[in-house]
């Protein structure tokens, strides 16, 4: 197969730690990817510092520097298309994606979330879980779509929410899962062994 079929990218804003688990993932030969780029919104995004300790081209792009969304989108998309990008993985990556984006990757764009969605979208998903009073939350992969946390969900992983927790102790007990699921999902996406059928993901055997 053309190496260029496992090119990904990731998209950060921030600490980079399920940066971090894709990278080994690469190392320790969980994950057959190759990390192709590693873009961030912010500069100084700890993420980064992780990519270039791993060798791994990195890019700055400040989505204030442009006029409007559409304007951002559409250089984040021909950065990755100048690196035979084939799958965009966002890693806390803290900005909405619109149609110009989304449509030039479309079903190749994946998202990790700190919730068993459908439930808790959006920010403070951990929060969000002990203020409704769940008793299990976990991690959730999702193909990306232009709703906000909404698209064909990959893989989930559940964790008990104990009375004891604070969103410092539940996000931690999640961020163990994230870290686990994330490069799995993407293993499996890129082996290509999956159909959509409606919201579904379906993966063969
Ligand atoms: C993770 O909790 C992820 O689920 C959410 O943002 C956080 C990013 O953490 N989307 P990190 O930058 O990967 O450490």
């Amino acid at each position: 197969m053309d190496v260029t079929q496992r090119n990904i990218a990731v998209l950060i804003s921030g600490r980079g730690s399920n940066l971090q688990a894709i990278i080994d993932a690469t190392r320790d030969g969980h994950l057959d990817a190759r990390i192709a780029l590693v873009v961030s919104n912010r500069a100084d995004a700890d993420g980064l510092t992780r990519a270039q300790e791993a060798g791994i081209a990195t890019l700055v792009r400040d989505h204030k520097a442009y006029a409007t969304r559409d304007a951002y989108e559409a250089v984040l998309v021909e950065d990755l298309k100048a690196r035979d990008v084939r799958l965009v993985c966002l890693a806390g990556f803290m900005r909405l994606l619109g149609a110009t984006f989304v449509d030039a990757f479309q079903y190749r764009i994946l998202n990790i979330h700190p919730a068993l969605l459908p439930a808790f979208a959006g920010l403070h998903a951990q929060r969000q879980a002990l203020e409704h009073g769940v008793k299990v939350s976990g991690a959730t992969v999702h193909f990306v779509d232009t709703n906000l946390d909404a698209g064909p969900i990959v893989l989930q992983a559940a964790v008990p929410v104990l009375d004891t927790d604070t969103e410092d102790t539940l996000s931690a007990r999640i961020l163990e899962q994230e870290h686990r699921i994330y490069p799995e999902a993407i293993q499996r996406i890129l082996d290509g062994r999956w159909t959509i059928e409606g919201r579904r993901v379906v993966f063969r055997n």
